[in-house]
Formats: C-alpha cells, sequence, structure tokens
C-alpha cells in the first residue's frame, strides 16, 4: 500500500530538515516539503535540493512574495501594526499566508496530513494552526519538532546522526526568521536580555555609529494608504519594501530590541532588522496625521492596537480580524500624499509631509495675520466645555 502523504512547510533551517527524517522514518509518511518565498527569495537558493537530499519524496517552492506584499503588508500598514507598539509583525504576517500555501498543496497533492517545524515554546505553532484550522477545519496537522520534545541540542545531534546538514554554528548561533517585512534574530547570547545584541545578529543594519555622518531625505508616495513611490519613481510594492529597508538599514535605522509577551505566557527577548517595514510606518502613520479627522484618527489608533495583536495571536482569518479590515478600508483612500523622511545615525524622522486630502488649514493654524480662527467663539466654547468641571468644584468646595 502506498505511503500517506504529508505536506511540510519548510525553510531550510535546522527543525524543519529534522522534521524531514522523523515524519518519513517515525510516522512513515511521505513527505512533500513546500518552501515559501514571502521575501526572502535570497536564502532559498539550494532549499530544493536540501529537502530532497534529507529524504523528501518531492521539494516544492511557491514563490509569494507579491502577494504577500498585495495582501498582507498592505494591510499591516494600513493598520500601522506595531505588536506593543514596536515589533512590525514580520512572522506573525507571513504564517498565516504559508499556511494558505500548505492547505492548497496538501489538496493538489491529495496528503492527509500538513505539517510545521514549531517548537512548543513559541508563537508560530499557534498563528499555523489556527490560519489552517480556518482554511480546512478538517485536514490534521503534525507538529513534530513539538511532540518529540527535543531540546535544540538534541535536534542538532539527531542532525549529525543522520547526515543532516546544521546551519547553527558557534559562530552562526541565531534562529532567524525573514521576509519581506523584516528579519527576526533569536537564542544564542541574546537569551540574555541585559546583553547587548553583537553586531553579528545583524545583516540588513549597519550599527548607528558606523552609518554615514550625511543625513539622507527620501520622499515616499502613498495613494489610498499603499506606498508606491519613492523619491518620485513609481514601484512595485515589493521593491519599495526592499528600497525602503536598503536606505533605512545603510543608515542604522531599524533595529529592534525589546523584551515580548508571547501567547504561549512567556516572556522573550527578541531582536529584529525592520528598517523598511518601520519607516513606511512612520511614513503612514505621519499621512494618517494630517488626513484623518481627529475622532477618527483617535479610534484608529485603538483599532490599530488591536488588529496588531490580533495577527500576533494567530487570528488572521477571524470574523474580528475581518472586520477590523473592513473598518480600516474604508479610511485609507484619504491616505493619499508624500511624507517626507530624513535618514540620520540610526534614526528616522519625518520632517514633511503633504496631501490634496490634507485637513491642514493653514489661515486656522496660523499666529500670522492671516488668521481666521474664530478667538471670540474660544471664550463661549471654554464656558461650556469647562462647566462640568466648574460645578463639580463648586460642589467639592461646598458653595
Ligand atoms: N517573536 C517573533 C514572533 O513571535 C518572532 C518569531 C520568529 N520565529 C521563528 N520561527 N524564528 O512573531
Amino acid at each position: 500500500m502506498a505511503r500517506e502523504k504529508v505536506v511540510l512547510a519548510y525553510s531550510g533551517g535546522l527543525d524543519t530538515s529534522v522534521a524531514i527524517r522523523w515524519l518519513a522514518d517515525e510516522e512513515d509518511l511521505d513527505v512533500i516539503t513546500l518552501a515559501v518565498d514571502v521575501g526572502q527569495g535570497k536564502y532559498l537558493a539550494d532549499v530544493k535540493e536540501k529537502a530532497l537530499a534529507v529524504g523528501a519524496v518531492e521539494s516544492l517552492v511557491a514563490d509569494v512574495a507579491e502577494e504577500f506584499a498585495r495582501e498582507f503588508v498592505t494591510k499591516a500598514l494600513a493598520a500601522n501594526a506595531l505588536y506593543e507598539g514596536k515589533y512590525p509583525l514580520v512572522s506573525s504576517l507571513s504564517r498565516p499566508l504559508i499556511a494558505k500555501c500548505l492547505v492548497e498543496a496538501a489538496h493538489e497533492h491529495d496528503a492527509a496530513y500538513v505539517a510545521h517545524g514549531c517548537t512548543g515554546k513559541g508563537n508560530d505553532q499557534v498563528r499555523f494552526e489556527v490560519s489552517i484550522a480556518a482554511l480546512d477545519p478538517e485536514i490534521e496537522v503534525l507538529a513534530p519538532a513539538r511532540d518529540w520534545d527535543m531540546t535544540r541540542d538534541d535536534s542538532i545531534e539527531y542532525a549529525k546522526r543522520h547526515n543532516i546538514p546544521v546551519p547553527i554554528t558557534k559562530e552562526n548561533p541565531y534562529s532567524i526568521d525573514d521576509n519581506l517585512w523584516g528579519r527576526t534574530i533569536e537564542c544564542g547570547v541574546l537569551e540574555d536580555p541585559w546583553t547587548e545584541p553583537p553586531n553579528d545578529a545583524f545583516e540588513l543594519t549597519v550599527a548607528a555609529e558606523d552609518a554615514p555622518d550625511e543625513p539622507q531625505y527620501v520622499v515616499v508616495g502613498f495613494e489610498g494608504g499603499v506606498p508606491v513611490s519613492i523619491g518620485g519613481e513609481k514601484m512595485s510594492l515589493v521593491d519599495l519594501v526592499d528600497k525602503m529597508a536598503e536606505i533605512g538599514g545603510a543608515h542604522g535605522f531599524g533595529r529592534v530590541d525589546m523584551i515580548e509577551n508571547r501567547l504561549v505566557g512567556i516572556k522573550s527577548r527578541e531582536v529584529y532588522e525592520v528598517p523598511g517595514a518601520l519607516a513606511l510606518i512612520k511614513a503612514h502613520s505621519a499621512l494618517e496625521d494630517l488626513t484623518l479627522e481627529r475622532d477618527l484618527l483617535h479610534y484608529k489608533a485603538g483599532v490599530d492596537a488591536k488588529y496588531a495583536e490580533l495577527v500576533y495571536y494567530g487570528l488572521w482569518y477571524s470574523p474580528l480580524k475581518e472586520a477590523l479590515d473592513g473598518f480600516i478600508a474604508t479610511t485609507q483612500p484619504a491616505v493619499t500624499g508624500e511624507v517626507r523622511l530624513k535618514f540620520y545615525k540610526g534614526g528616522c524622522s519625518v520632517v514633511g509631509r503633504r496631501s490634496d486630502a490634507s485637513l491642514y488649514d493653514y489661515d486656522l493654524a496660523t499666529y500670522e495675520p492671516a488668521d481666521t480662527f474664530s478667538h471670540d467663539s474660544a471664550r463661549g466654547f471654554i464656558e461650556l466645555f469647562g462647566l462640568p468641571v466648574k460645578v463639580w468644584s463648586k460642589k467639592r468646595k461646598g458653595q
């Protein structure tokens, strides 16, 4: 009888490489690996051969970088999505799309199972499994790296025993995840929250002290909340995000070092390189400041925070997330215009913004003679606005 099939999400890293062998040997399955290119394509060069060498019967690569940009990055950006105000959701954002590719591949190849290489301590297992369940509630998920209960050293040992190439070395001790929206770095010395991340942890950004002594100005153009040009030059979203990351990284901008609250209850020390994502979120939110009416802007900030939390928690495919997408979409047409960023020595500041949809009214704002603001009305406004406090204060003072 033919063996049953499993489609395994494959990155070429340690855990997923070990998983191939484990699923074949211990679970007696034909393993089809699926590497999903969400913009980290350059790292996937030999992933196909690698999977076959380790024991996969078939090795698929799905290039969905463009879909990732269009369907995921634009939505995260429209929501200025930062988990705990700091982390632009890099891995959280790719998992739902990888889950979708997995489920589609399983259907196509008649596989009874899908599998991922996440351990039991992280958020990614939750994101994969909740997304998979939302897309196909019937399919069975295997999580060998979690269920075999091996430590990182055990996995390395297992890999060596089975001649699986191990990418982890003393020189390269980190666990990395990357995609178009940035790069995550964990493990090694980073597990001590007091230790400064060493320079060898970084790939996309130079140290601020090594950045050029001259600032660089960059104008980003937006249409309906989506960035469409840099310095007046139109480009695809994938190219634009890459370019933004390149500029920011060269100026030492975009490193995040934080203590993060994982969904599974652990506080962890996380290091990120997210120059493109952070610069674009800064620019996008600056344009919202200019173009969104006050109450909407304030309310949306709460929606944005909730949105980031939902996505971080693995609830991309959920009714609340979809409803919030609807809300956010209604706010974005006005977010059209240009933002001027200044990169300098590890920093990125917004130094200019303009838009045809701008709600900034010079005549209202100015202190010059052009002023049209009604100073008289201010007196009456304050009278009524402050009335409840006045009444309360009189009462308290027993008058
Ligand atoms: N802490 C981040 C998150 O939960 C990064 C996770 C990185 N994942 C990985 N498999 N290396 O989104």
